[in-house]
């Protein structure tokens, strides 16, 4: 049994799968010490895991019926994220392994978030392109195969998710905002403002959405009572509408140029119902397959991490004890590698 171990951002995480990659537990534990800063304060995120990470961690191996005893190795989150979160997920698990003398392996979190489509439906088999949306983080990877993924887009400013939270703080109503403006706007009209698309140069298959997050501050700033219920609704529903859009038609678009029959959307974001119509919708039009993993393994969760590092490990590769948590750890372009380094002197 492999188990893993999530820490990056504000879930503390746990996960068990079984020789075959099945989970058997996905425990998460969501912090919400958060609220009051209207965003996520790192100090306080490396605490709370290390006041959650023991519990879950015991609850996961409960759930699946397993002891330490059952473990063959261990998967944990190395990075991106918070260097202090990532910290205690890290030595946690290298305190594990060098108890049980078990192999262990960081893995990327992002490789986590574009793999979940296939621990969601293991008739799925690549290529595909996953567009990855959190609250940290909106790309668009090319899976051409499970060992080589390669990012194709990115957002240049804010990310999806931070779009939604910077706005749901605009209109008064806290953080994080994902949840609450698609509450806001179901009872909204998406036309009633016409906030801008964001598409960049032509071909591009990057994202920006500091652009109408500005905008709606503009408007806000100008007319405060938009920002009362119901009114509020459709600056909520406008901006959801045009954030959607971009997803999804730039999503489609890497699919069409990459010649990718499988299009999946993974991350916090891809809870949002709107966004799973839209390409439900874009989908059957335009005949891709469409893989949305469950919303357990969309948010931060273990599963994907014990199930990105079990394919690893199966391939026999481990970490050793100077693993260390990166902060910056890129989602290498050719098959995983890391980059080469420049040669001096040149
Ligand atoms: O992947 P995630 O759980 O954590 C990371 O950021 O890594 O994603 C959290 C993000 C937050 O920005 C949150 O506002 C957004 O996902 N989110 C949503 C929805 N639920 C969560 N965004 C739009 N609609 C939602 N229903
Ligand atoms: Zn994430």
């Amino acid at each position: 049994m492999i188990l893993g171990i999530e820490t990056s951002c504000d879930e503390t995480a746990a996960a068990v799968l079984d020789a075959d990659a099945t989970v058997l537990s996905n425990v998460i534990a969501s912090q919400t010490a958060h609220e009051d800063f209207g965003g996520i304060v790192p100090e306080i995120a490396s605490r709370e895991h290390v006041k959650h990470l023991p519990p879950v961690l015991d609850r996961a191996l409960a759930e699946a019926g397993a002891t330490l005893d059952d473990l063959t190795g261990i998967a944990v989150t190395a990075g991106p994220g918070l260097v202090g979160a990532l910290l205690v997920g890290v030595t946690t698990a290298k305190g594990l392994a060098l108890a049980r003398n078990l192999p262990f392996l960081g893995v990327n979190h992002l490789e986590g978030h574009a793999l979940s489509p296939f621990l969601e439906d293991a008739s799925l088999s690549p290529p595909a392109v996953v567009l990855v949306a959190s609250g940290g983080h909106t790309l668009l990877v090319h899976v051409r195969a499970l060992e080589d993924l390669e990012v194709v887009g990115r957002t240049r400013d804010d990310a999806a998710g931070e779009a939604f939270d910077k706005v749901s703080v605009l209109l008064g109503r806290g953080y994080p905002g994902g949840a609450v403006i698609e509450e806001l706007a179901s009872d909204g009209d998406p036309a009633a403002f016409d906030f801008p698309r964001s598409w960049l140069e032509p071909g591009s298959l990057d994202f920006s959405f500091s652009g109408i997050k500005t905008a709606v501050r503009v408007l806000l700033d100008r007319e405060p009572s938009l920002k009362e219920s119901p009114r509020a609704f459709d600056v909520a529903a406008s901006f959801q509408a045009a954030v959607v859009e971009v997803l999804v038609e730039k999503t489609l678009r890497a699919a069409d140029a990459l010649g990718a029959p499988v299009v999946s959307v993974a991350g916090g974001v891809a809870a949002n119902g709107e966004l799973r119509r839209a390409f439900e919708e874009a989908c059957r039009e335009r005949r891709f397959r469409l893989v949305v993993p469950r919303t357990e393994y969309c948010g931060d969760n273990a599963a994907m991490i014990g199930w990105a590092g079990k394919l690893r490990l199966d391939r026999g590769e481990t970490s050793d004890y100077g693993l260390d948590a990166d902060p910056n750890l890129p989602l290498a372009t050719v098959a995983n590698k890391a980059p080469r380094r420049k040669k001096r002197g040149r």
